[in-house]
C-alpha cells in the first residue's frame, strides 16, 4: 500500500516478477514506472478513443524520457498483424534500440497488440501496461498473454511475454461506456464465483457501490481480482493446469461470440451468460446447489448483465463449442463449478446433460 487508496501487489515470477499498481489518479505518477526504465526512450501505443482522453496526461508525466506515440484505430478488428507491423515500423523508424520501452495505454486490444510487438521487436523490449478498461485492469493486462487475431481465429498469433509493470488508474474507468464497464464486471464476478467464495460474498455486499463506480470499492475489487489472477499466473504461467480455471463460462461464451458474429455481444456479456450455463450444468451434475446458482444469477442481473444466450439453437451452439480451442484429445473440456467460489475442469460431461442445458437456455 503506497497511499490512501492506492494499492500494489506483485506477480511472482522470479526474475520476471513485476508490480501491479491500482488506484485513482496514478496514470500521471511516473514514480510507479520501474526505476531501471528511467530515462529510456518510450513509445506509447494507444488508440483514437483513448488518446484524446489520456495520452497527454501520461506523456506529460514522462519527463526525462524521449516520448513518442502511435495512435491506432479503435476496435478488435484492428488487432491484426497489420497493426502489429505499424508498431514495429514505428519503433524502427524512430531508431529505437533494445533498451526502449513500449507503453500500452488502452483496453485489452491495445495491451495485447503492443505487448506482442514489444515481445518481438529486437527479440523483446520492455513494456508497461496502462489498462484503461475494467476488463483490461482485472484480466488482460495481467499475466503476459499477448496476441493478434488471424482470419482463422482469435488470438491465433501471439506470445507469453510479461510486462515490467501494470499501472491501473481506476479514474480512467469514469469515461468508460456503461456497456463496457458492465462487461468488465462479468469478469470480476467470474473471479469470485469460480475462485474465491469470500470475494463473491463481498461483491454481493458491494454491488451498488460497484455499479456506481465508487472509487474505494472499485480499487478493492480490481486489486482482489489481480491478486487472484497473479497467484494463478505465478503457479501456471503457460496454462498447463490451474490457469484454465480462469476460463469459467468461456467455452459457452466463445460459442456465443462466434455464433452471433464478433462485436454484437461484448466478451463480458457472453461470459455472463456462459457462467449461468456452466452453473446450470453444474447443478444438473450435482456440484452446485440451485440456491448458489440463484445467487450467481442475482449478482449478474444486478450488474445489468445477460443471463441467457441469444437464440442460436442448441445444435449450432454445440457445434461451435466443439470447435472451441478448449477441445483436447477429442473431448470437450469444460470448467464447471465445484460449489460457489470454486471450480474444476471436467472432461467427462455427459453430452445429454450438456444438450439439456443448451435446450433449456435457448430462448428460440
Ligand atoms: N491477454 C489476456 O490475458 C486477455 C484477457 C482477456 C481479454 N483479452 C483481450 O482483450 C480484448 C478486449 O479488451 P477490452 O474489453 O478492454 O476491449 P477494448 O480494448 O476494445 O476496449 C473497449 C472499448 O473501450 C474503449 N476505451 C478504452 N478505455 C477507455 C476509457 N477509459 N474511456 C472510454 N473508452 C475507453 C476502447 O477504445 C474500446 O472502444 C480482446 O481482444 C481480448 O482478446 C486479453
Amino acid at each position: 500500500m503506497t497511499g490512501a487508496v492506492h494499492k500494489t501487489l506483485e506477480v511472482g515470477l522470479g526474475d520476471r516478477s513485476y508490480p501491479i499498481h491500482v488506484g485513482p489518479g496514478i496514470l500521471g505518477d511516473a514514480t510507479l514506472i520501474p526505476a531501471d526504465l528511467a530515462g529510456r526512450d518510450v513509445l506509447i501505443v494507444t488508440n483514437a478513443t483513448v488518446a484524446p482522453l489520456y495520452l497527454d496526461r501520461l506523456a506529460g508525466a514522462l519527463s526525462g524520457h524521449r516520448v513518442e506515440s502511435l495512435v491506432l484505430p479503435d476496435g478488435e478488428q484492428f488487432k491484426t498483424l497489420t497493426s502489429f507491423t505499424a508498431i514495429i515500423d514505428r519503433l524502427a523508424d524512430l531508431g529505437y534500440h533494445r533498451d526502449a520501452v513500449v507503453m500500452a495505454l488502452g483496453g485489452g486490444v491495445i495491451g495485447d497488440l503492443a505487448g506482442f510487438a514489444a515481445a518481438c521487436y529486437q527479440r523483446g523490449i520492455a513494456f508497461v501496461q496502462l489498462p484503461t478498461t475494467l476488463l483490461a485492469q482485472v484480466d488482460a493486462a495481467v499475466g503476459g498473454k499477448t496476441a493478434v487475431n488471424h482470419a482463422a481465429g482469435k488470438n491465433l498469433i501471439g506470445a507469453f511475454y510479461q510486462p515490467r509493470g501494470v499501472i491501473a488508474d481506476t479514474d480512467t474507468l469514469d469515461t468508460l461506456p456503461v456497456r463496457e464497464y458492465r462487461a468488465g464486471l462479468a469478469e470480476v464476478v467470474k473471479y469470485g464465483a469460480g475462485l474465491d467464495a469470500a470475494f463473491f460474498a463481498w461483491l454481493e455486499d458491494h454491488r451498488d457501490a460497484l455499479s456506481e463506480r465508487r472509487t474505494p470499492v472499485l480499487v478493492e475489487a480490481v486489486i482482489r481480482c489481480c491478486s487472484i489472477k497473479a497467484a494463478i499466473v505465478a503457479e501456471d504461467e503457460r496454462e498447463a493446469g490451474c490457469r484454465a480455471l480462469l476460463n469459467l463460462g468461456h467455452t459457452f461464451a466463445h460459442a456465443i461470440e462466434t455464433g452471433t458474429g464478433y462485436g454484437r455481444w461484448l466478451h463480458g456479456e457472453a461470459v455472463a451468460a456462459g457462467m449461468v450455463m456452466a452453473a446450470d450444468l453444474s447443478v444438473r451434475l450435482g456440484s452446485l446447489s440451485e440456491a448458489e446458482a440463484a445467487r450467481l444469477r442475482s449478482l449478474l442481473e444486478s450488474f445489468g448483465l445477460p443471463l441467457s444466450p441469444p437464440a442460436m439453437g442448441g445444435d449450432a451452439m454445440l457445434e461451435l463449442m466443439g470447435m472451441d480451442k478448449k477441445v483436447s484429445g477429442g473431448r470437450l473440456h469444460l470448467v464447471l463449478f465445484d460449489g460457489l467460489g470454486a471450480s474444476l475442469v471436467r472432461a467427462d460431461v455427459p453430452i445429454t446433460e450438456l444438450k439439456a442445458v443448451l435446450a433449456a437456455s435457448d430462448p428460440a
